[in-house]
């Protein structure tokens, strides 16, 4: 019989810019944000040891250099019990979110009942494509010009209508929610603070996201160009930064949950993938949330809150407005993102699926404790994207 598993715990690192000077990260290699978040889920767990765990699923969307290998590499690395069996997890932004879903399913199944899962990427130390050799067949079906990541948001925001003013309101509220939400305290219970450098090398603690700003200029942002097409609408402000930062997830099958005597209030309750056309692969949330609303049962209406990961903001819009997730067509929204999302809090590609996740919980348990569900949602380069349903238990 299929058992139900539960989340106990999440937490995630700050995000870093992925800069080789100005990143606060610039010296922390991203096997060391895994270990620092795999060392706080087991200080904030104490009755989960290391070597009850029966899997590591670790996902990154770029596996070479440092990333190779990395849920393996960044387990041993971090003094864990080498008996435990891992994973690194891969296929491009939604990577960790798969890794999450495979773990679930494994306990789901019966076939596991404590694991952890999650996600780490370092853009600036593993660069988006470093290492790719893509074969040219690939040409045979889609077209080379289309697939850059900028330029699949440039064709969203052509097919779905969203103009560059919508984009840039979208993005800045994303950037003042953040930093309320900082500001408030509400990311604590979620974000493991570690050292960090400024950019003239000084050592700090770093506690909070480095992307967030906190007086977007709408004004500025709308003069800024477009880096992938002439005449563009997209630019550096309405697309997700480049970033570093790991996060994780522990989670149980509810049996073994209550026989530790630990607490949880959701569970992972269905997950869906779907694939869609690589050269508007930001828009993939929407097959993926119209199967798990098909299979489910449930619609808009049901859902309390949502987590979309926001790799730029055409998709976003395109996503929430296609969905009919909230009832506006743009900012402010009451569902979507309410602490803001990665147009701020920044995009390390493989970690995303498991930071929103991890915000979700957070997000639902803060925000919205009399909500039944959540949904989390991500897009990934090439047309593959996840969403997975919580429930309140
Ligand atoms: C858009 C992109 C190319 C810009 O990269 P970049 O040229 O290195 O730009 P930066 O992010 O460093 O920002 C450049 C400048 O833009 C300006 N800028 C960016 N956002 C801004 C904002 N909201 N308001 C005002 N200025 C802004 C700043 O001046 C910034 O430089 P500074 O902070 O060092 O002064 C890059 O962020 C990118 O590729 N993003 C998408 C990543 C991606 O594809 N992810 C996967 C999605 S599925």
């Amino acid at each position: 019989m299929a058992k139900e598993c539960v989340f106990i715990d999440g937490v995630r690192t700050p995000n870093a810019r992925a800069h080789a000077e100005k990143g606060w990260f610039k010296d922390v290699r991203p096997d060391e944000t895994l270990t620092a978040v795999y060392k706080a889920i087991f200080e904030r767990n104490p009755k989960v040891k290391p070597e009850d765990v029966e899997g590591v699923f670790i996902g990154t969307a770029n596996v070479s250099g440092m990333q190779n290998d990395l849920g393996r590499i960044s387990w041993i690395a971090s003094g864990m019990p080498i008996s435990v069996p891992t994973q690194t997890v891969t296929n491009q932004c939604p990577s960790g979110m798969s890794a999450i879903m495979n773990a679930a399913r494994s306990i789901i199944s019966g076939e596991n009942s404590i694991m952890l899962a999650g996600g780490a990427e370092d853009m600036e130390k593993v660069p988006m494509g470093a290492n790719m050799d893509m074969t040219p067949r690939l040409w045979d079906y889609i077209n080379p010009a289309e697939v850059p990541m900028g330029n699949t948001a440039e064709k969203v925001a052509e097919q779905y209508n969203v103009s560059k003013e919508d984009m840039v309101k979208f993005a800045a509220n994303s950037n003042r929610l953040a930093a309320a939400a900082r500001d408030a305290g509400k990311f604590k219970s979620e974000i493991i603070p570690i050292m960090g450098k400024q950019e003239d090398g000084t050592e700090f603690l770093v506690e909070n996201d480095q992307w967030i700003r906190d007086n977007p200029d709408e004004e500025r942002m709308m003069l800024m160009e477009s880096p992938f097409k002439e005449g563009g609408v997209v630019s550096a402000a309405t697309s997700s930064p480049l970033t570093a930062g790991a996060a994780i997830v522990l989670i149980m099958s509810r049996e073994k949950a209550d026989e530790l005597g630990l607490s949880y209030t959701y569970k992972y309750s269905f997950g869906t993938q779907a694939g869609n056309d690589p050269s508007v692969m930001g828009v993939g949330p929407i097959p993926a949330v119209q199967q798990l609303f098909k299979k489910t049962g449930l619609g808009p209406a049901d859902i309390g809150a949502v987590e979309l990961n926001e790799a730029f903001a055409s998709q976003s819009l395109a996503v929430i407005r296609e969905l009919k997730l909230e009832d506006s067509k743009n900012v402010p929204f009451k569902k979507v993102n309410t602490w803001g999302g990665a147009m701020a809090l920044g995009h390390p590609l493989g970690q995303s699926g498991a930071r929103i996740i991890v915000t979700l919980l957070n997000r639902m348990k803060t925000d919205y404790p009399d909500e039944k569900y959540g949904i989390a949602t991500l897009c990934g380069g090439f047309g593959n994207a996840n969403a997975v349903l919580i429930e309140k238990v």
